[in-house]
């Protein structure tokens, strides 16, 4: 089984991708990892280089090449992956995909510090980012909320969130 996290940037998909693996011994495969691997660039340098379209096909090819390999894993993915192409449809045909729900106020504080590596905000104010934040929102929540299982994140830690997946679980 594989399973998929999505959520903005910010709400926890890494950290929440290692518990969660490590709880039932399955194995981690990360999105943006695979990308720089295969590019050999910086996701930052993608953008800057080859702009968003080519890096939103590389994530779409190299997505499908991991959801037809099945294996026991947790993917983590990028935080705009579900609105492109048809991903959302994808990842709920060859996996179980859960939403991580954050609020504006939880991913703008944790995204204030955590903005350099990631092109779509780098260059927002710490002011403007709620504001970006939301309408963003707003354009991915319609793909976000097709996904199988949707967990609030807000307040909870990693392993809390890791043991409510775990219940959600299919049979
Ligand atoms: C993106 C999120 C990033 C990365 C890229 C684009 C997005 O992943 O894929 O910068 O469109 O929201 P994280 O959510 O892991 O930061």
């Amino acid at each position: 089984m594989i399973i998929s996290l999505a959520g903005y940037m910010g709400s926890g998909k890494s950290l929440i991708a290692n518990d969660l693996a490590k709880k039932l011994n399955f194995k981690v495969v990360d999105l943006d990892q695979q990308i720089i691997a295969e590019n050999q660039l910086e996701i930052s340098e993608i953008f800057e280089k080859q702009g968003e379209i080519f890096f939103r096909k590389a994530e779409r090819k190299i997505l499908e090449n991991i959801l037809n390999a099945p294996e026991n894993s947790v993917l983590s993915l990028g935080g705009g992956t579900p609105a492109y192409f048809d991903n959302i449809h994808l990842l709920n045909q060859k996996s179980f995909s859960v939403f991580l729900q954050a609020s504006v106020k939880t991913l703008s504080e944790r995204l204030q510090s955590e903005k350099s590596e990631r092109p779509l905000i780098a260059k927002i104010s710490d002011e403007d980012l709620p504001e970006f934040i939301a309408k963003h929102l707003f354009e991915r929540n319609p793909y976000y909320t097709q996904c199988q299982a949707v967990i609030s994140v807000d307040g909870k830690t990693a392993q809390e969130v890791s043991d409510e997946i775990i219940r959600l679980l299919p049979a």
